[in-house]
């Protein structure tokens, strides 16, 4: 049959796309929080180490699986062997779980956006997110839903939706086209300002003094490794799904250097900007930054840095930009997210690309604005980011490491396909990476953090709590995806499908 997916229309188009997932929240609130708690400047080792080790190996292999199989991840893994079609739906089940309190972010930083213009938070900037706003209760399940989060999360799923069904060329590559330049621009504007601030050089000193003793816990190991995975978005199923769109001749291992490039300069920038504007704060509060409160998380970008911007002059411009740097980042990268699901169930379920993408975007925004807009949002989504990130995420990159490399041995077809279209020629460590380092690497690390979650819990929560929103949501994604494998496939399933190239 004649192929007719929607592709790239260029490999700038899917350059920009794939930066504008990898490019996130996680580089802005997640990695400059995560580097200061684990060891500051000493973190960009094992940062460092991850990224050559097994971020880039990683990449490549989405990449290679994607652009050789050309489906979305589910089909891509079958069509390399058939019960590697569960490993597939669990990365998108993964993908899913985030999407779900990935959107609930990206909509307070829409809120936020607005707010900024007349500084609408006030002195009580805690006081504001968690209680005005979020209006945060004790962790439990709540059914009180909270309208200023639910408009703009109703929004953000409204316009994911327009942007699915109008497709990879005319819907996410132009979305991409337009908002990553413009983030850009913004974002190294945000990074002047806050290094031409009193104080900066401190909060530099602080981000970037290394905590040596910091390299001794496999904490901080898995946090880098997280990290990586998290903002390159690899291991998800999302890359495949990108990569199988690429046209036939496409120089795949080049863009992935680009991209990853691209991602770890935005990191560190983000880093240096975050750090500058806390350091003119605590130059302000005429305290040491390593005495500021509330420097992780989601309390970094919606508390403590609403309470900067107050204090700065012209805070407000700073502060629009800086949402509107949040809006851009987070919401390319929610849509290839979202991409990758609505494409694995088209293809599951033969289903049209927009009856795709009502039915993911309404069971997702359903779910999203049940858990997220209620008064116990703010603690689930702590609770899931862990437990998706730190445990589920490293077991997927083992398990499809071993599954191809040692299971079904295609680690040296997917090399040879790289090298048979690319000019940066992926030599035969890529195979002893993925196949022996990461996957001993990470089964070390994933032990130590399943045994520190089993002993000590999580954050002190009840153990219902993380029951349900840690180890119950692993469990229900793992039963989503053997389930998924289980039903017939309606679409294609093409048993004459002939790889590339
Ligand atoms: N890479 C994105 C970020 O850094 C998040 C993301 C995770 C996107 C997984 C796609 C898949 O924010
Ligand atoms: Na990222």
């Amino acid at each position: 049959a004649a192929e007719q997916r929607d592709t790239w229309t260029h490999n700038t188009g899917f350059i920009l796309a794939a930066i504008g997932s990898a490019v996130g929240l996680g580089n802005i609130w997640r990695f400059p929080g995560v580097a200061y708690e684990s060891g500051g400047g000493a973190f960009l080792i094992p940062y460092l180490l991850a990224l050559l080790t097994a971020g880039i190996p990683i990449l490549f292999l989405d990449y290679a699986i994607g652009h050789r199989y050309r489906a979305a991840a589910p089909l891509a893994y079958r069509r390399m062997a058939k019960p590697a079609e569960t490993l597939g739906w669990f990365q998108i089940g993964l993908s899913f779980v985030i999407a779900v309190y990935y959107a609930a972010v990206v909509a307070w930083s829409l809120s936020y956006f607005v707010y900024a213009f007349d500084l609408r938070w006030g002195e009580d900037t805690l006081g504001f997110f968690t209680g005005e706003y979020l209006q945060v209760g004790d962790p439990e399940i709540s059914t009180t839903i909270v309208s200023s989060v639910a408009i703009p999360l109703v929004l953000v799923w409204a316009a994911i939706l327009v942007v699915l069904a109008l497709g990879v060329s005319r819907g996410v590559q132009r979305v991409n086209v337009i908002f990553i330049p413009l983030l850009v621009v913004a974002f190294l504007g945000l990074v002047i300002r806050a290094l031409t601030l009193p104080g900066a050089a401190d909060g530099l000193d602080a981000l970037f003094t290394p905590n040596w003793s910091a390299l001794l816990d496999l904490n901080v190991w898995i946090s880098a490794y997280a990290q990586i995975f998290f903002s390159l978005s690899i291991a998800f199923g999302i890359m495949v799904t990108y990569a199988s769109f690429q046209r036939r001749k496409a120089n795949m291992t080049s863009s992935g250097l680009v991209v990853a490039f691209a991602n770890s300069s935005f990191e560190i920038l983000a880093g240096i900007g975050v750090f500058a504007t806390l350091g003119f704060f605590a130059h302000q509060q005429q305290v040491a930054v390593a005495d500021l409160e509330g420097l992780t998380g989601p309390i970094l970008s919606f508390v403590t840095f609403p309470a900067v911007i107050s204090e700065m002059p012209g805070g407000n411009i700073f502060g629009v930009v800086f949402f509107a740097a949040l809006v851009l980042a987070g919401f390319t990268s929610l849509i290839s997210i979202l991409l990758g699901v609505a494409a694995s169930m088209q293809e599951k379920f033969g289903l049209g690309r927009r009856t795709a993408a009502l039915a993911v975007a309404v069971v997702s925004a359903s779910i999203s604005i049940a858990l997220f807009s209620t008064t116990s949002g703010l603690l689930a989504l702590d609770t899931v980011d862990q437990f998706a990130n730190n445990v589920g995420i490293v077991l997927s990159a083992i398990v499809m490491t071993v599954v191809v490399v040692w299971v079904f041995r295609r680690g040296e077809v997917l090399r040879q396909h790289l090298n048979a279209v690319s000019t940066f020629k992926v030599g035969r460590v890529w195979i002893f990476l993925l196949g022996l380092l990461v996957p001993a690497f990470l089964v070390v690390m994933l032990v130590q953090k399943l045994i520190t979650l089993v002993t000590e819990g999580y954050e002190g929560l009840p153990g219902w709590y993380v029951g349900l929103f840690g180890w119950g949501m692993l469990a229900l994604v793992i039963l989503a995806a053997v389930v998924l494998t289980a039903l017939p496939w309606k679409g294609r399933d093409d048993p004459d499908f002939r790889a590339w190239p």
